[in-house]
């Protein structure tokens, strides 16, 4: 369904490429088609099991695809979860590890979204997969890092992660570091 908006455009020239003095009645319409409402994408994102090498082949093609120009972060470690819509199969990764220097916190390595399917909430989904999934675990704390990248802060932002100084900024002095407490976040 949709309404169509009809743009007329008038006027002709005689064959010598004067204006005709009288103008024929003749109207050339446009036609542009402003849809009502657009078809609603079901994305469903879901834990995959990554000791199977296909789902592994699948997060590495993801990554190389989201993240060229990163080094591909390991799918054996961790959990990772990947977004899928009907038609199109897997559009969207997320990894999520253990950290290295706390017990009760996960750190959230990886995160991509085919660049079709981006701007849906994508992203948000996964951060809350994550998040769900460290609660179940036990965990407190959810900590990340971005660099110059306002759609990733903003989904982080959006998802309840507060920016931080950590005392030992693993990832170097120009990222923003993040954390959230898990148990608030849900
Ligand atoms: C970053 C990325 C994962 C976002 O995926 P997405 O599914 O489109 O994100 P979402 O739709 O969940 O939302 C992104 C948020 O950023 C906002 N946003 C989008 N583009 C933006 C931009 N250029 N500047 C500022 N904010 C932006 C959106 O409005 C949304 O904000 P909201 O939470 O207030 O609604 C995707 O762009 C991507 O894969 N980029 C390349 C890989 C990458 O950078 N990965 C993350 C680093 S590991």
């Amino acid at each position: 369904m949709g309404i169509t908006v009809c743009m007329s455009s008038a006027g002709t020239v005689s064959n010598t490429g004067e204006p005709r003095t009288c103008v024929r009645n003749i109207h050339h319409l446009n036609y542009v088609s402003i849809p009502l409402w657009e078809k609603k994408v079901d994305y469903k994102v879901r834990c995959v099991d990554t000791s199977s090498i296909n789902w592994r082949n699948i997060i590495c093609g993801l990554q190389l695809q989201c993240l060229p120009y990163d080094e591909i972060f390991p799918p054996h470690e961790g959990w990772w979860f990947v977004a899928f819509e009907r038609s199109a199969g897997p559009v969207g990764f997320a990894g999520m590890v253990i950290s290295s220097r706390w017990t009760d916190c996960v750190y959230f390595c990886r995160s991509g979204v085919k660049e079709e399917h981006r701007g849906n909430g994508l992203q948000k989904k996964l951060i809350y997969a994550r998040l769900k999934r460290a609660r179940m675990m036990g965990m407190n704390w959810a900590v990340t890092e971005t660099f110059s990248n306002p759609a990733s802060s903003n989904s982080l932002i959006s998802c309840g992660f507060k920016l931080y100084e950590p005392t030992v900024p693993w990832a170097g002095d120009t990222c923003l570091y993040w954390r959230c407490k898990v148990n608030n976040a849900l």
